[in-house]
């Protein structure tokens, strides 16, 4: 029998992906749970093309499905689980996520939020029960799979490459006009809405750069980012002695999904295979930490610990979320950050301060947009 596997946020871009390698695989993998946000629909035929009836729902519903987080964690601590993909947009899935490690199952984390937003939380109790956390994100699968077979003496700096985005060259006077429509349209991956406007305004690199030092227990000045427009190569480890190695692949997300799932097996994908000859011209550059400041932010953010990332993360979420909803402009998601890094006194993170801190800065935020469209 293979893994049995609970899917949460399974009606999202990584979710359904994350069926598609489930259904490519059935000796492999057996779907025991599915959960989401409100869509129902999807959510119910997903459950009725696998055959399976334990589902549950964040939202209330009158469809007589399971809901809240705790019809969540239920799915999540069910016997015949062993391992839960965690791709929730946000630090939703946090809880989850604990609930994961408290009953031992097996965790392949896309929702970089949490250790983002709680880190210092989530890996120990990691270490402590053993469990096994494989990355989703496809920088994060790259550099896993880059130190397989290597001891963490032997790696001096990690490389983060980004796709740079849909307005990578752009002034930033530009960026004040750009629309929700436009920051949708990615040049490389196809993607939830959040995580799209993260990869627009740079602020995803800067939560990778925070999820990289969790959990591969690297200091963050020890990890650099690159930009890299066509997305063939997903990052680079260097070890001590110079060498540099990198994974690389077409962008499918299916792929580092297979690979967090299937550790520390590599099954035959059946996916399109990378070939140097037919690649286009691989390229590399800074990123314009001027235009793009979010990375800085972040930076500042992991240097300064605590609950500062989790206020970052929550400031980021709100901001993005408002800027899809044509609340605020494109500009005002890094500097509704910048504002609460300012004014944010950090302290030791917990899962109370995380919780509280996470609670508190979302008020703030949507109180200040507020305010700000009262003035437009
Ligand atoms: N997409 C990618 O290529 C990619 C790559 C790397 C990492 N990630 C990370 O993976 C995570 C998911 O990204 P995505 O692009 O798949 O997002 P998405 O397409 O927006 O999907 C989000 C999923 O989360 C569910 N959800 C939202 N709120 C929820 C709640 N309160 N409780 C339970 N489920 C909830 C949604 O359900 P409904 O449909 O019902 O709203 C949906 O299934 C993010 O953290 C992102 O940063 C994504």
């Amino acid at each position: 029998m293979g893994k049995r596997v609970v899917v949460l946020g399974s009606t999202g871009s990584i979710g359904t992906q994350t069926l598609d390698v489930i259904a490519r695989h059935p000796d492999l993998f057996q779907l025991a749970g599915l959960a989401a946000g409100q869509n129902s629909s999807k959510l119910k035929d997903q459950a009725a093309r696998f055959g399976i009836s334990q589902i549950a729902l964040f939202e209330p519903n009158t469809e007589g499905i399971p809901s809240g987080m705790e019809a969540i964690l239920d799915l999540v601590r069910r016997p015949d689980v062993d391992l839960v993909v965690i791709a929730v947009a946000g630090v939703i899935g946090l809880l989850p996520t604990l609930a994961s490690i408290d009953a031992g199952k097996a965790i392949a984390l896309a929702s970089k939020e949490v250790l983002v937003a709680a880190g210092e939380v989530v890996m120990p109790l990691i270490r402590q029960k053993n469990i096994s956390l494989t990355p989703i994100d496809s920088e994060h699968s790259a550099i896993f799979q880059c130190l397989q077979g290597y001891r963490k003496d032997q790696v001096s700096r990690l490389i983060l490459t980004a796709s740079g985005g849909p307005f990578r060259n752009r002034e930033r006077a530009e960026l004040a006009r750009i629309t929700p429509e436009a920051a949708l349209n990615h040049p490389t991956w196809q993607m939830g809405g959040k995580i799209t406007i993260d990869s627009a305004t740079l602020m995803n690199k800067g939560l990778e750069l925070i999820e990289a030092q969790w959990l591969f227990e690297m200091p963050v000045d020890q990890i650099d980012v690159v930009v890299h427009p066509q997305s063939v190569v997903h990052s680079f480890v260097e070890f001590t002695d110079g060498s540099v190695i990198g994974q690389m692949g077409w962008p499918d997300m299916r792929l580092p999904i297979l690979y967090a799932l299937a550790y520390p097996e590599r099954p035959v994908s059946g996916l399109r295979r990378w070939n140097p000859i037919d690649s286009p011209t691989l390229t590399f550059e800074p990123p314009d930490e001027l235009t793009f400041p979010s990375i800085h932010y972040a930076r500042e953010a992991a240097r300064i610990g605590g609950t500062m990332p989790c206020a970052l993360n929550a400031a980021n979420e709100e901001a993005a979320n408002a800027f899809l909803r044509g609340q605020i402009g494109f500009l005002e998601i890094s500097d509704t950050v910048q504002k609460i890094i300012e004014s944010h006194s950090s302290v030791p993170a917990t899962l109370e301060t995380v919780l509280n801190v996470d609670k508190e800065t979302r008020a703030v935020v949507r109180e200040r947009l507020r305010k700000m469209s009262l003035a437009a």
